[in-house]
């Protein structure tokens, strides 16, 4: 059995992007020209996926007009003959079948995982967070549906986290398998650094077995009064076996500022049209900046 279907949860508030994510879902900001989810669901596709479900609340209409077709524009595009940019507008809108389901309110990762439970149905599914973005030539949720097509059963991506960072994740104690593969014998959101069960953590990729629902309304309210996806995958954990993948691949946090900064300056780079331009101005500010007459 394979994978055909994804969900994208949209529906977080961004306030680490305040005050920008005011009236702007934190999914399209940009990375130069390409708003971060158009990054997420394009690894969704090259992976295989044909049906994508995005889980979006109020203040994120901009998502579902992104997506969709915008025939003022495309008009506009036409009469003055900007063929190239008329193709890149309607590439958007013609990537794939994406539906839309609102969560009333934020209410935690695991409940946005459970709005999406009748569309999805008795068949796996993969999870994508838009706040990160994984560059590799072979897709880290296709290096995951690889994983589940092998075992059958549920897997996440994960890296090594720094210390002062555990916090931030759901964090695995596992049995490593060989080199890229763990056995998960534990997961715990969110932990105190002392406290955490090791240095690897659950990054914004899942393949779960449908099973997971019912664990995540089983498991019920956990960290910050919120319907935690990790409790749900805790649960799963003591009736399947669950799977970690160490992905190949970069991966850019976009959630965090720095994050966000610092992948706007690699696409920058990977840029041919950008490339020298960047690295020059990189280059001039880098001397100023370590000048301390410029203090
Ligand atoms: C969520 C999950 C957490 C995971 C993280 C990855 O947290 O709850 O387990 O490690 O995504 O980005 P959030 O970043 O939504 O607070």
């Amino acid at each position: 059995m394979t994978v055909k279907k994804a969900l994208i949860p949209a529906a977080g508030l961004g306030t680490r992007f305040l005050p920008a994510t005011k009236s702007m879902p934190k999914e399209m900001l940009p990375i130069i020209d390409t708003p971060v989810i158009q990054y997420v669901v394009e690894e969704a596709i090259a992976s295989g996926i044909e049906d994508i479900i995005i889980i979006t609340g109020r203040g994120k209409r901009a998502i579902e007009d992104y997506f969709d077709d915008s025939p003022e524009l495309e008009m506009h595009l036409a009469k003055k003959h900007n063929t190239e940019l008329l193709k890149l507008v309607r590439d958007v809108s013609s990537l794939v079948d994406i539906h839309y389901i609102r969560q009333k309110e934020p209410n935690g990762l695991g409940d946005a995982v459970l709005r999406a439970e009748n569309h999805i149905g008795n068949e796996p599914f993969a999870v994508l967070l838009g706040d990160d973005i994984i560059v590799n030539d072979k897709p880290c949720t296709a290096q995951l549906i690889d994983n589940f097509q092998k075992y059958g059963r549920s897997t996440l991506a994960v890296e090594e986290v720094p210390y002062e960072k555990l916090s931030s994740y759901g964090i695995i104690k596992g049995k490593p398998l060989n080199d890229s593969l763990y056995v998960l014998e534990d997961i715990v959101e969110k932990p105190s650094p002392e406290n955490a069960p090791s240095n690897i953590g659950a990054i914004g990729r899942y393949v779960f077995t449908p099973e997971i629902f019912d664990c995540i309304k089983e498991a019920g309210t956990g960290v910050g009064d919120e319907i935690q996806l990790t409790d749900g995958i805790r649960l799963l954990n003591n009736t399947q076996t669950i799977y970690a993948c160490r992905f190949e691949g970069k991966r850019f946090d976009t959630g965090d500022r720095l994050g966000y900064v610092k992948s706007i300056i690699d696409f920058a780079l990977k840029n041919e049209s950008l490339r020298e331009d960047v690295l020059e101005y990189l280059r001039d500010i880098l001397v100023t900046v370590d000048d301390p007459s410029d203090k």
